[in-house]
């Protein structure tokens, strides 16, 4: 999927503030899945949901999506020692991270905290902003586990 150059420079200077934070860098030296970091993964879904965005002609906030989308795996830690738990408890902890650091609004919040619908049954993604993080964040890991291993 290609973004226009204007798509491109959109994504880049409404992340540029959140990318030059240390504790969002420090997610460069997490392993998310295969070869990829924490950071890589969030990148590419950030680019997807504008991707998807724009091929579904959908109106979204694209400040509270790209922001959800680059902090949704915000939680600041190794996941593979962490356990099963990891899998339904992060969102949580990504969500608290993002207020504790950027003060993120409500919106952003319901961004990260659905990512993982429908495992974590409760969280039902229900603004445009989150199904396409949601469905952004699924098609990347698996894209990721299966095909960028090197
Ligand atoms: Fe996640
Ligand atoms: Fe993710």
């Amino acid at each position: 999927m290609r973004l226009t150059k204007e798509d491109q420079q959109a994504l880049n200077t409404t992340l540029a503030p959140y990318l030059a934070d240390d504790a969002v860098r420090q997610m460069a030296s997490y392993t998310q899945h295969g070869t990829v970091s924490t950071l890589s993964h969030c990148m590419n879904v950030a680019r997807t949901s504008l991707w998807l965005s724009r091929k579904l002609h959908l109106n979204v906030d694209t400040k509270t999506m790209l922001v959800g989308a680059l902090l949704h795996d915000f939680f600041l830690y190794d996941w593979h020692g962490a356990g099963w738990r990891h899998s339904y408890r992060h969102a949580e902890r990504a969500c608290r991270n993002a207020v504790a650091h950027f003060d993120v609004d409500e919106q952003t919040q319901h961004v990260i905290r659905c990512h993982m619908w429908p495992m974590g049954i409760m969280h039902v993604p229900v603004t445009r902003e989150a199904v396409l993080v949601n469905l952004s964040d699924k098609y990347n890991s698996l894209h990721e586990t299966l095909f960028q291993r090197h």
